[in-house]
């Protein structure tokens, strides 16, 4: 015989625990009703039996009226037995035929009713369930009243058999309601499966809708969601980081296959060559420079950088930056402008430090047109400390502002490429700048040009 081996999953278990609790609340309701409605019956009974006990001892029970009473009494309480004995065991009236004989005798109760207490016994006689009062009629006599409870227990067990018999209905309701109830609470879970499947075919945009009234499983959406958004957006631009990547380094090679291939193909003049060697060592130091860079970035990603610090004069560093592109600002004849407030000492790693400023200092450079003028600037204060690079350019548009921080992010791309630019550099110096605690920020200046500030935490970096 096959079997097929059935998986149980999440839904079935939840389906069985609500089954099981389910069932047993209704058990523990219907029994709790049950006994207390069988216990509220036999009160009835026992307060029956007590007053008749009472009125016939009040009378007082004689040869004489014992018989009279003992119809009053099987009247009245329904029973078949009543019988007065002595405190030697003689029995003086009662209402069997038989005497005393076969009916149940518990000796405690009636040495307690001879000491003037009465009490209430269950007993079976002859097959027959009987309420039994036990109660002291004077210090020598006392009565047995006994009240058959045939009938209370046939209408117990019609109860029982009721519930019984729709037990099966009452489980297969509780059956189903048990698994509709754990469908609607495994919906989030099902829903996320959904999605994650819907994400793992590509659909990256994807998000779960769904709106619970329960705060937890809005939570967990709310985080999922945002989980997506994050995974989204990394995705996006790792596959952007990737493409930019491949195109900045195809197009110096491209460049150069096509320089080599055309000279090439026939003799030329040495000046010709130094002339096309020239112009290939252009694009062979942006390749190196776009590798270096990215070396660097790929390194500060993984956090393999380790900082090595010591005190830095950025006032110091700022002018051999300055004077190594001496030829640079002749060239496109910039005015400089330093006003440094002495001294502006940082705990930094001299080289990250140094490319962070070299960069900026370069963009100004690159992007202030001839005759410009360029405006470095140190501060430092209570709060920390403040470089200002300040230049008489174009400027930023306002939408690319924050975007000039992104890698390969450039305004105006054939621009910068041709000035050898491959848009990293304020990527690194922005991390350069983070890295050591301190932020960095762009605006444009009210008469023109961008504003670049960098500032530094006071005590250590
Ligand atoms: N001082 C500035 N004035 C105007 N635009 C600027 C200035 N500095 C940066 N930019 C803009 O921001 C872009 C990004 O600058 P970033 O320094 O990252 O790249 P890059 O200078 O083009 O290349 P790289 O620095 O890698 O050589 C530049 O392409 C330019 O469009
Ligand atoms: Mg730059």
């Amino acid at each position: 015989m096959l079997l097929k081996k059935m998986t149980i999953t999440f839904r079935h278990k939840l389906t069985f625990i609500y089954f099981s609790v389910t069932l047993c609340l209704i058990f523990i309701f219907v029994s709790t009703l049950y006994l207390s409605f069988k216990g509220s019956i036999i009160k009835k009974i026992d307060r029956t039996l007590l007053a008749e006990a009472r009125i016939a001892a009040t009378r007082g029970i004689t040869d004489n009226n014992a018989d009279k009473i003992g119809k009053v009494m099987i009247k009245k309480t329904g029973n078949e037995y009543m019988q007065v004995s002595n405190i030697h065991g003689e029995i003086s009236i009662t209402s069997l035929k038989s005497g005393n004989l076969g009916w149940p005798v518990k000796m405690s109760l009636i040495d307690k009713a001879f000491n003037g207490a009465y009490s209430f016994d269950t007993v079976s006689f002859r097959g027959e369930p009987y309420r039994v009062l036990h109660f002291p009629v004077d210090k020598s006599s006392i009565l047995r009243l006994g009240y058959s409870l045939q009938k209370v227990d046939g209408e117990l067990k019609e109860l029982r058999n009721l519930f019984f018999f729709f037990l099966p209905f009452l489980l297969i309701t509780v059956a189903i309601f048990g698994y509709h109830m754990a469908g609607r609470t495994i919906v989030p879970v099902v829903r996320l499966t959904e999605t994650a499947d819907k994400i793992k075919k590509g659909n990256l945009k994807e998000r779960i809708q769904l709106d619970s009234p329960g705060l937890e499983i809005r939570n967990l959406v709310r985080v999922f969601n945002n989980m997506l958004d994050s995974i989204q957006k990394h995705v996006e631009g790792h596959k952007r980081f990737t493409s930019d990547v491949s195109h900045e380094i195809r197009s110096p090679l491209t460049a150069l296959k096509g320089s080599i291939e055309v000279t090439l193909r026939r003799k030329r003049k040495p000046e010709e060559y130094e002339d096309i060697l020239k112009k290939n060592l252009f694009e062979v130091n942006r390749l190196h420079k776009i590798s270096d860079n990215l070396l660097l970035l790929a390194r500060a990603d993984h956090d393999i950088i380790e900082l090595r610090k010591s005190w830095v004069d950025i006032n110091e560093l700022l002018g051999l930056i300055v004077d190594r592109h001496k030829n640079k600002i002749f060239e496109k004849s910039l005015n400089v402008i330093e006003e440094y407030q002495e001294p502006v000492e940082f705990l930094s790693d001299r080289d990250l430090l140094e490319e962070a400023l070299s960069n900026l200092f370069d963009n100004a450079l690159k992007y202030t047109p001839d005759k410009g003028s360029i405006f470095l600037k140190t501060e430092q204060s209570f709060h920390g400390i403040t470089v200002t690079f300040h230049d008489t350019g174009a400027g930023i548009p306002e939408k690319d502002m924050e975007r000039v921080f992104e890698r390969f992010y450039r305004v105006d791309k054939t621009r910068s490429r041709l000035s050898g630019g491959s848009g990293l550099g304020l990527a690194i110096t922005k991390w350069i700048i983070e890295t050591h605690g301190g932020h960095i920020s762009v605006k444009n200046h009210k008469n023109g040009g961008a504003t670049f500030t960098i500032t530094l935490p006071v005590d250590d970096a």
